[in-house]
């Protein structure tokens, strides 16, 4: 698959990360806030929500990644072959905890576990496009 200019283009490419991770952070907190005041309900509804908006805009960033803008990377530099594997199994684990989340409102309800993962993706994210900015450009 041809690779957009935007994902090569390390501003554009960090202003990708950093729209996204701005939306799911208010999104989290909006889902904390629901939960603080009791609205488990509304919680949950916000959550899925916020997993829609994991998916379209976050999980769909690392899917084209590896069609194309990865490939590309290791074509030109072998030598990060190593590191592309590292930064796919970044992705695999916030699939992994999305997965789990939606696991967990579908068996269980709301809860505040689910809380607790909706931030763990936060910092896996954030770790995971900040290694990405600082190896691959
Ligand atoms: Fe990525
Ligand atoms: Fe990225």
């Amino acid at each position: 698959m041809p690779v957009g200019p935007s994902l090569r283009q390390r501003h554009a490419h960090q202003a990708i990360h950093a729209g996204g991770l701005a939306g799911a952070l208010s999104k989290t907190e909006e889902v904390e806030g629901l939960f603080a005041s009791g609205d488990l309900e509304m919680a949950d509804q916000a959550t899925e929500e916020l997993l829609e908006y994991w998916e379209s805009r976050i999980l769909s960033h690392a899917d084209a990644e590896e069609d194309g803008f990865y490939q590309e990377v290791v074509e030109k530099y072998s030598a990060l072959q190593e590191t592309v594997l590292q930064l796919k199994r970044d992705h695999e684990l916030m699939r992994i905890v999305v997965k789990n989340i939606r696991h967990l409102r579908e068996t269980s309800g709301f809860s505040k576990v689910i809380l607790h993962k909706l931030y763990a993706l936060l910092e896996i994210n954030e770790i995971h496009s900040q290694e990405e900015e600082r190896l691959l450009f």
